[in-house]
This record gives C-alpha cells, structure tokens and sequence, in this order.
C-alpha cells in the first residue's frame, strides 16, 4: 500500500504466520524503462534472492502504468533484478494517476486491461508469475466479468478484486458476492480483497465470494495478528485470543526502530501515528492512545506515551456498577 506498506512494514507483518506472501507499494511506470535504484527504492528485498520478508515470506514488485511496452520493459527490468513475482495495479482510485491514465482508468476498457497483462506476460515468460489486481469497474460494475476475463486471458496466474468501483472508493461495503461472480467465471484463482478487519469479515467473505484466499490492506496494519488468525483458524478451527495493548505498543517500537536506523525522528513520529490511526480504528486503548499522543512531535515522547505500562487502567465494570 503506497506511502503506508514499505519493507520495514512488510518485515514486522509478516514475522507472524499467515501470509503466503505480499505485495509492494507500486513503481509508476510512464513510458521508459526505470533505472535499477527505482525498484530497489520500491523493493529491497530484491537484495535477497528470492525477494523475501527476512520471515521468508515472497515479496512480489508491483508496477502501476498504462502502456504496455513501458510495462513490459520494466517487467523485464524486475525480472533481470531477481524479482519472483510482478503484481499489475489496475486498482488504484487516485486522481492524479486516473487522470494519468493509471490504475482504475484501465478498467473502463478491458482490452486494455488484457494488453497490459499479455504485454507483461510475455516479457517475462513462464519465470515468474503475473498477478492482477483489479476493482469491480471504474463507475459502475458492467465490465467487472469482462476485466476479469480480460486478465486471464492476457495470462494472469491470479485475480485479487477488491469488491467496489473506483467511483465506491473505498466506502463500506465490498461486494464481495460480485467477486464471487468474478470467481465462478475464471479458472485461475481469485482472491477476495476489501473490508476484511476481523476474522468473521473473512469468514464472510469467503462465504459471499467463495474465495478461499483473500488479501489483506488495512485490515492488517489495524490488525497485524489478523493474518494469523485466519490461518490459525484455517489450521485448527479454533480462535486467537484478542491483541492486547502491550503487543501493538511493542510492534509499534519494533517500528520506530527500524525506521529510525534510516530516516529522522520527526518522519518516523508521522509513520507511528499513521500506523496508530489504523490502529485506532478498531482498538479502544489505541484509539485512547491515539488522543493522548496525536500532537506530540518528539519521538521519545510518542513512544513513551504507547508503552504499556503507561496504560490508564481501563475501569473495571464491577467498580463502575459500585459507584453512586
Ligand atoms: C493508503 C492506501 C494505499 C494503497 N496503496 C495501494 C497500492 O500501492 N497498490 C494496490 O494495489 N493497492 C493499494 N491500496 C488498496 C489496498 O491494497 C486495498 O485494495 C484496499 O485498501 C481495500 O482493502 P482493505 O479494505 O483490506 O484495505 C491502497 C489503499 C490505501 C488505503
């Protein structure tokens, strides 16, 4: 996820089990062929071969364009830097990309869409796999079947859809029954992606979809052990225990750290309340947290103001149900 998921981010998710393997933010392609220090900007996990978490867990470069040679070049350019997956955006609702002709905007015409992927396709080969990533239309859903088609029939190994239109951009709900129709109509495997927060949106979801797999956005950085409770459930039946604060705070400064080892302490005092602010979302003690520490602008502050034994204890109900 651009300016949110970066390597650090990708290192710390995935250090808990349950993804099979992740996406990085995308390179913008225009029209040449990028230079080395772009993709590994992007992804340095290209300096392991293959592309891995330091979990083991796969790395795939994203590449967000519109023309089909550019794409291919620079496809050939990941490939000849190790890359062991490239991911074709053709989701992404931003309007100055939209109006760039990039992401969504391809959606309006599905022949572009299989252009692109065949284009890719081609220049890779069989050495890698390409993955698309699409949304139900761009205003409305008329061509969500054919741009699913569309990708595989340019030679995508696999579908995510995240179940709105560019138009839907990312308000409640995903239709994720539409993505079930996307599903029953292709033979390569499609993943369900939009609104999964919790493990009964996944159970959901796969229900309404038929998706075994499905892809985690925000879901995760709100969650991070929501992946593992997917597989844990997956493997066993049975339920994880909910996060409690002191595992956040502790992944929040496993954070801080990482980051800090490259950039300063104010950008890295941004990063932690962005991560927090989806935290926040479903978490009442991050959301507490969240109040307490939203202006502060010294890092050593920030962190103090997350650790867990700096929790205002929470009341407890039997001494609320005493008071007068
Ligand atoms: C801040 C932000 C950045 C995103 N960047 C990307 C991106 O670079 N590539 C991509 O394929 N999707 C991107 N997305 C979309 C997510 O991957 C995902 O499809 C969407 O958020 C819906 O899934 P979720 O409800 O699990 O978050 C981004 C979403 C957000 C909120």
């Amino acid at each position: 996820m651009e300016g949110v998921i970066d390597a650090h981010t990708r290192d710390l998710l995935t250090r808990r089990p349950g993804f099979d393997w992740t996406v990085t933010e995308f390179v913008r392609v225009v029209d040449a062929r990028l230079p080395p220090r772009v993709f590994y900007r992007h992804c340095p996990e290209l300096g392991t071969a293959p592309p891995s978490t330091p979990a083991g867990t796969p790395v795939y470069l994203q590449l967000l364009g519109s023309d089909p040679e550019a794409l291919a070049a620079n496809a050939r350019q990941a490939l000849r830097l190790g890359a062991r997956g490239v991911d074709l955006n053709f989701g992404c609702p931003a309007k100055l990309v939209n109006r760039h002709d990039g992401g969504a905007s391809l959606l309006r015409d599905p022949g572009r869409v299989r252009a692109v992927v065949a284009a890719v396709h081609e220049a890779v080969g069989e050495a890698i796999p390409v993955t698309a990533k699409i949304r139900l239309g761009f205003a409305d859903r008329r061509l969500a079947l054919a741009c699913g088609r569309a990708a595989q029939a340019g030679g995508a190994t696999h579908l995510v859809v995240h179940g709105r239109t560019r138009n839907e951009g990312y308000r409640p709900p995903a239709h994720w029954e539409w993505i079930g129709r996307i599903r029953r109509d292709l033979s390569i495997p499609v993943i369900a992606n939009g609104d999964i927060w919790t493990l009964e949106d996944y159970w959901k979801a796969r229900t309404l979809s038929g998706c075994r797999d499905v892809m985690l956005g925000r879901g995760a950085l709100a969650d991070p052990w929501l992946a593992s409770r997917i597989r844990h459930w997956q493997l066993t039946g049975g339920r994880l225990p909910e996060t409690p604060w002191a595992a956040r705070a502790e992944i929040l400064h496993e954070f801080a750290a990482l980051q800090h080892s490259t950039l300063p302490g104010r950008i890295v005092t941004s990063l932690i309340k962005q991560w927090l602010n989806h935290m926040r979302q479903r978490d009442a003690e991050a959301a507490r947290r969240f109040a307490r520490v939203k202006r502060l602008t010294d890092l050593d502050a920030l962190l103090e103001g997350l650790r867990a034994d700096t929790a205002r204890r929470a009341p407890s109900p039997v001494a609320e149900a005493d008071a007068p």
